[in-house]
């Protein structure tokens, strides 16, 4: 594991950004795991800014998103299929054909994960996978349980991934309840993982998944045993790191 320690969120958006750049830079024709939250917002922001500056073509670039709650379609403005229209994609010069995201108003959401696991390898896997990771150190929806779940699979909310990203809401009460979520076998698989963490708020869960055991209690933790996976964090995130005391 590689840590990349920025002084603030904005400094991590920037460094994960670099990273992304370099890699749609070293194969125009990558295929991109995209994350979706507050997290990714700064680095978006930047991959954007080297677009407009002529100094990245994502023409090529292919992308999968981690995730979609179930029962909202691409046109509700909570959905991750919106999210990503509005704070990345229809600001650089990517082909929507190329990007993919979870169908969250399918009528058969199991059909749905199995198209969606077939789909990321008839891409050849992920090149760069960029996460967040949630307060309870859930990587996309893989919320804390008993084993790590390998396929794309439906998951039902924790209630504290509902309690955090009730604040998109009008209320608690419309957050949905079920996601749809890239599993473990495809994040693992990627050939680079990065994870983006800031805010006080992440600082139990960095600690716990990047400097505790490897358990399915603490989902991100799996990425220990990923060979080329970058932790880019900031100051605060890293508060509780050992490294940090
Ligand atoms: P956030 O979510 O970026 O909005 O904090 C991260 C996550 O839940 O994975």
């Amino acid at each position: 594991m590689k840590v990349i320690r920025a002084k603030d969120s904005c400094e991590a958006g920037a460094f994960a950004a670099e990273l992304i750049a370099a890699q749609v830079k070293q194969k125009p024709d990558c295929v991109l795991g995209l994350a979706t939250g507050s997290t990714p917002l700064d680095t978006y922001a930047q991959l954007i800014a080297a677009y407009r500056a002529g100094e990245l073509d994502f023409s090529c670039v292919r992308t999968v998103n981690l995730d979609e709650y179930v029962g909202l379609g691409p046109d509700h403005d909570q959905s991750y299929a919106w999210f990503m229209r509005h704070n990345l994609f229809e600001f650089i010069n990517i082909d929507p054909h190329n990007t993919h995201i979870p169908d969250g108003i399918t009528a058969d959401p199991d059909a749905e994960c199995q198209r969606y696991d077939a789909l990321i390898a008839s891409l050849g896997g992920v090149d760069l996978q960029l996460l967040g990771i949630g307060p309870n150190a859930h990587i996309g929806f893989n919320e804390p349980g008993d084993a790590f779940i390998p396929e794309t699979h439906v998951v039902k909310l924790t209630d504290s991934t509902i309690a955090a990203n009730a604040r998109f809401f009008a209320s608690v009460d419309q957050v949905p309840r079920q996601a749809i979520t890239m599993g473990i076998r495809a994040i693992l698989q990627a050939r680079k993982v990065v994870l983006i963490a800031t805010g006080t708020g992440k600082a139990k869960a960095v600690c716990d998944a990047f400097w505790g055991p490897v358990t399915p209690l603490v989902p991100a933790s799996i990425l220990q045993l990923h060979p080329d996976f970058t932790l880019v964090a900031d100051e605060d995130a890293l508060s509780l790191t050992p490294s940090s005391n």
